[in-house]
């Protein structure tokens, strides 16, 4: 499952504090939805700092690592992991650039923000990336193995 290449290719994406509390949760949503990939796991969760660290362990040396920390840290986030062909490339298209003010209108970081220390969403960025996440935040029974009815009309 979640092979890299294949339709049910797996990402983790993560709608941070800000983005909860700016009621922009259905929104997100609906824009993976909409494009054709398929939830298979979702949760809101409260990440602990120690949590959060270790989530963004790959920044821990760089400057804006303490704040990152504390601002994924600051409320609830929504947890997911989306499947489906090239998922882990385009979900972080349809999340635009790290930085808002360079992530092009039509993304969600491109509609919905405005500086990258609030930037409301988090998509892994590699297929290492997507399977440590993955197994970080979501027990194997909490993802859903389940068939679309509607799958021949997206591939
Ligand atoms: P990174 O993994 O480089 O970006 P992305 O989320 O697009 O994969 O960085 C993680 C988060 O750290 C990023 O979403 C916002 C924050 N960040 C800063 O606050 N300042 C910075 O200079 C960078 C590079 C990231």
């Amino acid at each position: 499952y979640g092979a890299a290449g294949t339709q049910k290719e797996r990402t983790f994406i993560a709608i941070k504090p800000d983005g909860v509390n700016r009621g922009l949760i259905a929104d997100i949503i609906a824009r993976f939805e909409k494009k054709g990939f398929k939830l298979v796991g979702l949760k809101l969760v409260h990440p602990t700092e120690d949590f959060a660290a270790e989530h963004y362990d790959d920044l821990k040396a760089r400057p804006f690592f303490p704040a990152l920390v504390k601002y994924f840290a600051s409320g609830p986030v929504v947890a997911m992991v989306w499947e489906g062909k090239d998922v882990i490339l385009t979900g972080r298209k349809l999340i635009g650039a790290t930085n808002p003010a360079d992530a092009a209108v039509g993304t969600i970081r491109g509609d919905y923000c405005i500086i990258m220390g609030r930037n409301i969403i988090h998509g892994s960025d590699g297929a290492d990336s997507a399977k440590h996440e993955i197994s970080l935040w979501f027990k194997e029974n909490e993802i859903a193995d389940w068939e679309s009815a509607v799958h021949k009309w997206t591939y």
